[in-house]
Order: C-alpha cells, then sequence, then structure tokens
C-alpha cells in the first residue's frame, strides 16, 4: 500500500493519472477539486461561497479543505491501496494538516510526484477539456477525444461537460494561484525527500509508465 501526491499545475494530467492508479492498482482519488464540485451543487451557503472562488480561479480555504478530506479519510474502509491525493495539499498549512492526520493514522507518505508541465501546453489541455458527468472519465477535444462524439466510452452516458473555471481568465488566476502557494510545496517535499519529477509533457501512457516506476521505487524503499 501506498500513499501518494500528484503535484503540478491545472491541467498538469493530475485527474487523469489518479484515475489510472485507482483502475490499475485499486487505491482511491481524493481529489479536493471533485469533492468541492459536488458541495457547490448542494446548494448550501458554503457551496455557493466555494461556486464563487472557484470561479475565480482562487483557492478556497484552507480551513474548508482540511475538513473535507478529514472526513473522507476517515470514512476510508482501509480496504484499498493507498490514498492518491490529487489536488491536495495546496498549500503549506494544508501539507502540514496532511502530516498530522497520516502520522495519526499510523500511516506515511511515501511519494509526491510532480507533474511538470509548462503554462502554453496548460492552455490548450484546460481549454479542450470535457468530462463525463456520470463516471467523471476525463477527455480532451483533440488529444483524447471519445470514440463515438458525445457518448463516454467507459459508461455510454451522453452527459459530457464543461467546467465553468476552465477559460483563459480564471485559468491564468489559478496558474497565478498555483506559483504562489502552491509550487512552494515543491522545495518543502523535496527537503522531506520524497519529491519525484515527471514530464508531464509526454504521452498519457508514457507518463502513466513513468509514475509506476516511482511507486515501485517508493514501494521497495
Ligand atoms: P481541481 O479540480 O483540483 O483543478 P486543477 O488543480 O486546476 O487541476 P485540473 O483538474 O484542472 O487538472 P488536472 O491536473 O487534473 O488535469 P486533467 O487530468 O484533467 O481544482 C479546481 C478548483 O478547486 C481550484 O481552482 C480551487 O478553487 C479549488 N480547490 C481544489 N483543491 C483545492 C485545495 N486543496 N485548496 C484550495 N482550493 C482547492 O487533464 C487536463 C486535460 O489534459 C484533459 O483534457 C486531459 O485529457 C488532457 N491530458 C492529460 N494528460 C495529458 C497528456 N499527458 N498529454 C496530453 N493531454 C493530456
Amino acid at each position: 500500500m501506498v500513499n501518494i501526491i500528484l503535484l503540478g499545475p491545472p491541467g498538469a494530467g493530475k485527474g487523469t493519472q489518479a484515475r489510472r492508479l485507482v483502475e490499475e492498482r485499486g487505491m482511491v482519488q481524493l481529489s479536493t477539486g471533485d469533492m468541492l464540485r459536488e458541495a457547490r451543487t448542494s446548494g448550501t451557503d458554503m457551496g455557493k461561497r466555494v461556486a464563487e472562488v472557484m470561479d475565480r480561479g482562487e483557492l478556497v480555504t484552507d480551513e474548508i479543505v482540511i475538513g473535507l478530506i478529514e472526513e473522507k479519510i476517515a470514512a476510508d474502509t482501509g480496504q484499498g491501496g493507498g490514498f492518491i491525493f490529487d489536488g491536495f495539499p495546496r498549500t503549506l498549512p494544508q501539507a502540514d494538516a496532511l502530516g498530522a492526520m497520516l502520522t495519526r493514522m499510523g500511516q506515511r507518505l511515501d511519494a509526491v510526484i510532480e507533474m511538470r508541465v509548462e503554462d502554453e501546453a496548460l492552455v490548450s489541455r484546460v481549454s479542450g477539456r470535457f468530462t463525463c458527468g456520470n463516471c467523471g472519465e476525463v477527455y480532451h477535444d483533440e488529444t483524447r477525444p471519445t470514440k463515438v462524439s458525445g457518448t463516454c466510452d467507459v459508461c455510454g452516458s451522453t452527459d459530457l461537460r464543461r467546467r465553468a473555471d476552465d477559460n483563459a481568465e480564471s485559468l491564468k488566476q489559478r496558474l497565478m494561484e498555483y506559483y504562489k502557494k502552491t509550487s512552494p510545496l515543491i522545495g518543502y517535499y523535496y527537503a522531506q525527500g520524497d519529491l519525484f519529477t515527471v514530464d508531464g509533457l509526454a504521452e498519457i501512457e508514457e507518463v502513466a509508465s513513468k509514475i509506476a516506476g516511482v511507486l515501485a521505487q517508493s514501494a521497495s524503499s
């Protein structure tokens, strides 16, 4: 069992690779982005506040996201092949909170995988992205279209959606938030000896194989 963080800017491919790891290794994906998108559809005051922040491309407060992750971890049955933290942590206080949570559970972090992709590529990745509203599969107009137009390859649903924050204005802000608040985590985890960097610009299969290599190395150490 391994616990990993997928770290990278918006559109780096974290969700795409996390879904593969769930499928192939039975790991448990904990995506704070997905949790917050679920919260925004709840219609509660908290959901409305979250929606406004996300649409502006800013980060939701540490208190809210740490609370969401704590709830999910507490509800886990321990049957999975380890956690994939996808889009969490995104700030130093979130990283400290995660370290404390894992320690309380008697677990450890095995690897932090930084997916490095340059800004120009992120714009086309994010603007071409769409996902299945039913099963969450991630597609792209050019690099990963559905086999049958308008129908999800995995579950056959025709509910294919684009995200409200996948526009040029919001992406610019999301990138600024990444460089200001999240990229310091690269140094934080490097200093702990947990950091691995993969080239996120490579083909999806190649990135997956690099990540598999990191997992093999972490499991044997
Ligand atoms: P979140 O949902 O986490 O979004 P993000 O980090 O901006 O990441 P994305 O989901 O945009 O990208 P990804 O890296 O998963 O890429 P994907 O695999 O889809 O967060 C959204 C918002 O929620 C934040 O802005 C913030 O407001 C809030 N939030 C979330 N977590 C928070 C936290 N911890 N604290 C505070 N606020 C938080 O791939 C992108 C596209 O590229 C797809 O179309 C895919 O098909 C394609 N693609 C993927 N890999 C490749 C490849 N190798 N080659 C070619 N195309 C590829």
